[in-house]
């Protein structure tokens, strides 16, 4: 079993070909954050009419790293929600005509299964049942993973995600969009416990989590000082300490609740040394082995995506033909197809 997975849900064109019995053989990746970055953030039309240009020569290029003919592809795998409509919608489009050309299937993909399984790319890779974390620009979630396609979201951000908050705080410091990578560097430099931040959600039961407050509290603390270097590394400590005090206590509370004994880290939050710090600690102190992607399989990529579609196809969790693309769509409803159920973009 051989899949070409394709993501282009926001502003990666990533594919990839991942095997069976090999494992992943090849992925490329074009980011458009270059692009982006003169407006501060992402422009959809802009994203959709990249993919548009990058896809076909990603293709080709994964599918000659891989050396493997259009023939040795049993299936396309392809994000099909959620994010951008229009990226989603290229991509969608795009790998159904692959597919329908090639006389093979195409898979619509939930995104955030591809992030929640990243971690089944690497070796040791982990086993079903256990807790996954996922981290990313618009998602901050913990789920509790029976199986392939059994997700049931125990918590989630009430406003802000985690990368969001990163991405919203780095603005105000003066970083380039996407900021966390930039404000985790930063971060370096400053001192701990000179701005201590509030730890949302921390105070009250439960596992949901609350991060718009803290770019507040980094604005207040940043107004009417003088913006020193020091002052903004200072700040971006504080703010990531209070980020990966609040991820690392949830995950503490969600380990103890489900008994789960493997964690899983996903998502481009999952990239970040002081988090996977933290919750290596948390890991030993609640008996529970951590699992992280490699950092270029946190963020946006084909290598996910590929690997969704090869295990739904061995489990033949395989849907209808319609392309499908959803800029919404629920986790605890992947074990859906994409194009059934409401707020369907389909098409033949
Ligand atoms: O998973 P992802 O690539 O995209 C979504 O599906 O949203 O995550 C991107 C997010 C961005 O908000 C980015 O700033 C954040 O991940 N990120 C980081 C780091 N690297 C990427 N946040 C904190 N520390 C990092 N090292
Ligand atoms: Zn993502």
């Amino acid at each position: 079993m051989r899949v070409l997975g394709i993501e282009s849900s926001c502003d990666e064109t990533a594919v990839a070909v991942y095997d069976a019995r090999r494992g992943l053989l090849a992925h490329r990746l074009h980011s458009q954050i270059a692009m982006h970055q003169a407006y501060g953030g992402v422009v959809p039309e802009l994203a959709s009419r990249d993919h548009v240009r990058r896809l076909l020569p990603l293709v080709r290029g994964a599918l000659a790293d891989a050396e493997s003919a259009s023939e040795s592809i049993d299936a396309v795998a392809y994000t099909a929600g959620p994010g951008l409509i229009g990226a989603l919608l290229v991509g969608a489009g795009f790998a159904r005509s692959l597919s329908l050309a090639w006389g093979k299937p195409a898979l619509g993909i939930h995104h955030l299964e591809g992030h929640l399984l990243a971690p089944l790319l690497e070796d040791p890779a982990p086993s079903f049942p256990f807790l996954a974390l996922l981290v990313s620009g618009g998602h901050t979630q913990l789920v509790d993973v029976a199986g392939l396609g059994r997700y049931r979201i125990l918590g989630q951000s009430l406003d802000d995600a985690a990368g969001e908050a990163f991405d919203k705080t780095a603005k105000l410091l003066g970083l380039p969009y996407p900021g966390g990578a930039a404000l985790a560097k930063l971060a370096l430099a400053g001192k701990s416990g000179e701005f201590v931040f509030p730890r949302p959600m921390l105070d009250r039961p439960g596992l949901e989590f609350s991060f718009s407050g803290l770019k507040t509290a980094a604005l207040v603390a940043l107004r009417g000082r003088e913006a020193s270097e020091q002052l903004r590394a200072d700040v971006a400590r504080g703010f990531q300490e209070a980020v990966v005090a609040t991820l690392a206590e949830k995950c503490r509370r969600a380990l103890r609740l489900t008994g789960h004994r493997r964690l899983v880290i996903a998502g481009g939050v999952g990239a970040n040394l002081q988090l996977r710090a933290r919750l290596l600690e948390v890991g030993r102190d609640c008996g529970a082995e951590l699992y992280f992607p490699r950092p270029e399989f946190c963020t946006d990529n084909g290598a996910m995506i590929a690997l969704a579609g090869c295990l739904r196809m061995q489990a033949g969790l395989v849907a209808g033909g319609a392309v499908c693309a959803r800029a919404r769509w629920e986790l605890g409803l992947a074990e859906d197809s994409p194009d059934q159920g409401g707020r369907v973009a389909t098409a033949g």
